[in-house]
Order: C-alpha cells, then structure tokens, then sequence
C-alpha cells in the first residue's frame, strides 16, 4: 500500500513538473512569434512605451529623398512673453526643425477637443503648411502652444494624444515673472498706442525698434501684483503635473539666455544633429526693471520682503 501510494505521488509530481516545462516552453515561443510579428516603427520594445520616432506619410507631398529619416513630434509649451517667440526662431534656423507658431491662437481650431485632434493630426502628419515648414526634410515638427489656449482646460485628452502619438512636450517658463508682467502689460498697450510707424510689433529685429517700444512704461497694479504673480505660478506648477506622464524638457528663458549649451540639450532632447542656432530677434526690456516700471517705489515696497523679492534685482 506504501509503495502503491509513493508510487501516485511520484507520478503526479513527475507530471506537473512536464506540464510546467510544456507551458513555459510554449509561453517563450509566443513570445518570439510576437516580437517577430510586430516590428512596428512606432513601438519601443526596450521600454514597451511608444517611440518618439516616426515616419509620417504626408498627403499633400512625398518626403522624397528623406523618406527614410526619422521624424520627432513636439510642442512647446509655454506663456505669453516668456521668450517663446525668441525660442521658436532659434529652433526654425535649423534646417531640419518645422516649428509652426501659435497655430492655436485661431479660436476654432481649439474649440472643442476633436478640432484640437484634427489640428494636431495633420500638423504631425507634416500636412500643415507655415512659413517655418521644411518639408521632406524635417526631422522634427511641432509648434508654440500656450497654455490659455485650450491646453489647461483639455490636459486629460491632450496628455493622453501626446502619449500616444509619441509627442515630446518642450515647456518654456520664465523665471522672473515680474518681468513677464511688464512685458505683457507693454505689449498690450502697444495693440493699441501701435508705437512703431503705426503698427503693432510683439518682437523686433532691431535696437531702434526695441528702444521705441521699451519707452513706455506701464503701471502695475500694486493691489492686485502678489496675487497675479501666484496665479502665474500656480498655472505652470499645474501644467508640469497634467503633462508629468509625457515625455518632457523643462526650460527657463533666463537659462537659453545666459548659457547657450541648453539649445544643444534641446536638440539632444529632439534627436537633431546640433547645428548653431540664430535669431534676429532683439530683446526689448533691457537692463534694470526699474527704468521700466512708472511706479517702481511702489512696486519695490510691495514685493520687499515677500517670496517675490527676487525678482525686483534679476537682470533678464
Ligand atoms: C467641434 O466643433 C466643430 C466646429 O465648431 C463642430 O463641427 C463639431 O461638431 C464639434 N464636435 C463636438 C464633439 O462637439
Ligand atoms: C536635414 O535636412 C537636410 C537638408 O534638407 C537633409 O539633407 C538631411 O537629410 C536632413 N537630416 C535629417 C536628420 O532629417
Ligand atoms: C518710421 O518712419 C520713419 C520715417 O519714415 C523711418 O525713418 C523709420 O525707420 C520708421 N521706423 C520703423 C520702425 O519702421
Ligand atoms: C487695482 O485693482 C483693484 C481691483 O481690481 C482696483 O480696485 C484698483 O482700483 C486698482 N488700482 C489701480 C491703481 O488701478
Ligand atoms: C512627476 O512624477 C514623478 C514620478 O512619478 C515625481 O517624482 C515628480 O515629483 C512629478 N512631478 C510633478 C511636477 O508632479
Ligand atoms: C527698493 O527699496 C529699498 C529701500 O526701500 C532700496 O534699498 C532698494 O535699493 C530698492 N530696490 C530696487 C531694486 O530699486
């Protein structure tokens, strides 16, 4: 009976140990037959994420020549007078960047989410044409989106299209937020004053130009000037956690300024071959804040002491 019984065990363990190699067996062939079945472009199987490199299939032309050459999507995301018009033009100068502008400044395209996807789509399917387009030969395309511009109130579905279609998101802040007051504050009253020759100008090519526009000074509303800095602040903490799950660069106007080894970063960032990067572009607020603000004292005694003291002495 013993016997008989050790026999059983034997035999049943014997058993499910076949069964067990069996499985694994079959398992690992599935596996190969999916790995060798699925050499889709678009799938990253190092880190089972979605590839930031694409081959896109435009319909309005043929890429050519550069057919086989990769192509990265990206979007900078940024605010009003936070250098971003600057930044744009350093990433247009490189001949294989097709940065768009503000394609979402036009209200329609940004309505409801399925007009911001239908933008979005032909825009990475290089379908969209600008004076920044390089065609065939891009080999990253992309535009300047800010964050008052339907990125905010759509993020879910936004972060969600970026993860998906393997966009890489480049956000541009500014640092000292008191100088991006001034700036907004300046170049919205020249929409109207429209000091150059009678024209309205956000950016110049040159001093004279600069020199003009910088000659108003606007008057910050004391009262109001903490809480409108904490606003600003609170929106571009806000964005970096809707849009933490993508792939992203975080990037400071101040830091492209003083130290130009960040544009290489940013080409690093895009998978570009590093070219030196130009803009004609001048900036128009230069030197000591104070010769900018019509009521500095006040300013100066309004943010003394406060967590926003530094930014009455930065020069950028
Ligand atoms: C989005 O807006 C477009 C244009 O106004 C409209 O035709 C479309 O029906 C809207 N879609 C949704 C889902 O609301
Ligand atoms: C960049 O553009 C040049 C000129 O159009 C082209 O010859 C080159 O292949 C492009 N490089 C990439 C990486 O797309
Ligand atoms: C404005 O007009 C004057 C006189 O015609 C000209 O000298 C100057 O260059 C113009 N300035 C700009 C910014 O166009
Ligand atoms: C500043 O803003 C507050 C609130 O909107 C307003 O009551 C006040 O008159 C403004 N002050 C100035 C100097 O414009
Ligand atoms: C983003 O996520 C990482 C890890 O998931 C976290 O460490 C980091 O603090 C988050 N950043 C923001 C701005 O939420
Ligand atoms: C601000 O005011 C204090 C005195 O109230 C002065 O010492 C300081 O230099 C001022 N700062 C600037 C940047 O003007």
């Amino acid at each position: 009976m013993i016997v008989l019984v050790f026999a059983m065990v034997c035999g049943v363990y014997i058993c499910s140990v076949c069964l067990k190699q069996i499985s694994t067996n079959s398992k690992i062939k599935i596996q190969d037959i999916q790995v060798i079945e699925r050499p889709s472009p678009d799938v990253d199987h190092e880190n089972l994420q979605i590839s930031t490199v694409h081959y896109p299939n435009p319909e309005t032309f043929s890429r050519a020549e550069c057919a086989q050459n990769p192509v990265r999507y990206f979007a900078i995301l940024s605010m009003q007078r936070s250098g971003s018009g600057w930044f744009e033009t350093l990433l247009n100068s490189h001949v294989n960047v097709s940065s768009n502008g503000e394609i979402f400044s036009v209200l329609d395209r940004r309505i409801n989410i399925s007009s911001i996807t239908q933008t979005l789509d032909k825009v990475y399917n290089l379908d969209w044409f600008t004076s920044a387009s390089k065609n065939e030969c891009s080999a990253a395309v992309g535009f300047k989106w800010m964050l008052n511009q339907g990125v905010m109130q759509h993020h879910k579905e936004i972060s969600d299209y970026f993860n998906r279609r393997g966009v890489s998101a480049i956000f541009l802040f500014r640092r000292n937020l008191l100088r991006r007051m001034v700036s907004v504050l300046a170049n919205s009253y020249d929409r109207h004053a429209k000091l150059l020759n009678g024209t309205h100008k956000s950016h110049v090519h040159s001093t004279e130009e600069a020199e003009t526009l910088a000659k108003y000074k606007p008057m910050i509303n004391s009262t109001l000037l903490i809480s409108d800095l904490k606003e600003v602040e609170i929106t571009a903490t806000k964005a970096l956690e809707y849009f933490n799950s993508t792939r992203h660069i975080v990037l400071y106007y101040e830091d492209l300024i003083k130290n130009p080894t960040k544009l290489k970063d940013v080409q690093a960032f895009l998978g570009l071959p590093v070219m030196d990067l130009t803009s004609r572009q001048v900036k128009i607020h230069k030197g000591p804040l104070s010769d900018h603000v019509k009521n500095w004292e006040d300013i100066n005694k309004t943010l003394d002491g406060t967590a926003y003291e530094s930014f009455l002495q930065a020069d950028y």
